[in-house]
């Protein structure tokens, strides 16, 4: 792994740089909602700069707009290591990895990437994303009626975001909802970032009750995606029933995690802007240009960055990437590149400058953005037509991000109305 433009044993985000003295992930945010100033910092003077992870192994950190969707795109860089056993890892966490998590008893190992997004593909066509829609409201509502008859302050994050984020997935993919507090206690292990037997545990969980579900769903299938799943593992060019297993945590934590912390932030961002989100409740027709720089701005996750490895070397930025090396694309840093979004840290509902990065890019771009955009703008609209005095009941200077859970978010988001 080298620089050809610096030097090694200096640090810093300026100048040059070696192994010893490298910056370490995640940086330190000022707030819930800015970005740490370490990201402009190097996407001015090192943009593709070596850093080191958060468990200490090196990787290339990649923070301009231009060179993050260049190299989504680039085929020389791939999601699973060359090498799993000597390969540099980004947390002790393996569930958004590709990399199994315990070589010796691999249940999930990695699943075929063109196989998987054709099993999921027909469930987030347009017709059927948007038939959704009156359902989603009506979830809304009912959560939302439950916490106007509760005491102010109510925990939004707990009475909202994640009960609505989780039960449209899960009926997506036909799993009880009434399992959600072990999902939640589940993922909450197995993205720890710091503690391996503890990501481990939590994953294997995962991995035994879904198995245990697809077993089930062999003999009583269902209207629903697992069942999808199940019915694709007989015949040719079948999915293996790890797949499936592999396939639907994936989805689960997919479908709900992102989403959930995009109606926290989203929620803070709007209070923030008092005057902006009044002209959204006056002019609905806002909503869409609204929820993309909601997608654009809010970062609820510290460790943000999409990660791939460079199958053969690669000159960018400045860096001479080595195959086998990490390579950490900040879809954060990314959609706050000044080239690209003028004042980067402004929010405005009605920002008409490029295409953000939040779903990424080329042959992983999101399959479920357009669930995702319809959640938002249901969960939004119906939280502010609901509670059009809403406020948080805390500073927003007391909310953190998550800092040592792959998932990110907040722990809580009181409000009163
Ligand atoms: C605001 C909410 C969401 C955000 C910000 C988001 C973001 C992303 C990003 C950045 C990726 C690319 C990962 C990579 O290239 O390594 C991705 C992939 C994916 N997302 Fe989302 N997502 C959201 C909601 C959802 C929902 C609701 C679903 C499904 C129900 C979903 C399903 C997927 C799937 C299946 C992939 C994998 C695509 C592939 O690897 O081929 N996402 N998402």
């Amino acid at each position: 792994m080298t620089t050809s433009q610096h030097n090694p044993g200096e640090s810093g985000t300026g100048g040059t740089q070696g192994l010893d003295d490298v910056p370490i992930l995640p940086f330190a945010r000022p707030n819930l909602l800015d970005l740490p100033p370490q990201y402009a910092l190097l996407r001015a003077a090192r943009p593709v700069a070596l850093v080191r992870t958060p468990i200490g192994d090196p990787a290339w950190l990649v923070t301009r707009y231009a060179d993050v969707k260049a190299l989504l795109a680039d085929p020389r860089l791939v999601q699973s290591p060359l090498d799993p056993t000597t390969a540099p890892r980004y947390s002790a966490s393996t569930l958004l990895s590709k990399e199994s998590f315990d070589r010796s008893d691999d249940t999930v190992g990695p699943t075929d990437r063109m196989r998987g997004r054709r099993a999921i593909a027909g469930a987030f066509r347009a017709r059927r994303v948007q038939a959704l829609r009156p359902h989603i409201k009506e979830h809304a509502h009912r959560l939302l009626d439950t916490m106007a008859d509760a005491v102010a302050p109510v925990d939004l994050h707990e009475a909202f975001s994640v009960p609505l984020s989780y039960t449209v997935i899960c009926e997506l993919l036909g799993i009880p909802a009434t399992d959600r507090e072990f999902f939640q206690h589940s993922f909450d292990q197995a993205t720890d970032m710091y503690d391996r037997d503890n990501a481990q545990r939590g994953h294997r969980n995962l991995v035994e009750y879904m198995t245990k579900l697809v077993v089930l769903k062999r003999n009583n299938r269902g209207e629903d995606l697992i069942s999808d799943f199940v019915a694709a593992t007989e015949g040719d060019h079948a999915l293996l029933v790890d797949e499936v297993v592999g396939l639907a945590i994936g989805l689960l934590f997919a479908g709900h995690n992102p989403l959930m912390s995009r109606i926290d932030l989203g929620t803070v961002l709007l209070l923030a802007h008092r005057e902006q989100l009044d002209d959204l409740r006056a002019d609905p027709a806002l909503m869409p240009s609204a929820i993309e720089e909601i997608l654009r701005r809010a970062a609820p996750r510290a460790a943000d960055e999409l990660r791939r490895y460079a199958a053969r070397d690669i000159e960018v930025g400045g860096a001479c990437i080595t195959a086998g090396d990490l390579v950490l694309l900040s879809l954060q840093a990314a959609n706050h590149d000044p080239d690209v979004f003028p004042e980067p840290d402004r929010f405005d509902i009605r920002r008409q400058d490029g295409d953000h990065v939040a779903f990424g890019y080329g042959m992983t771009f999101c399959m479920g953005a357009m669930l995702a955009r319809l959640e938002l703008e249901v969960a939004l609209s119906a939280l502010f037509a609901r509670f059009p005095t809403l406020e948080p009941a805390v500073p927003v200077a007391s909310l953190a991000i998550r800092f040592d859970r792959l998932s990110g978010g907040v722990l809580s988001l009181p409000v009163t109305w």
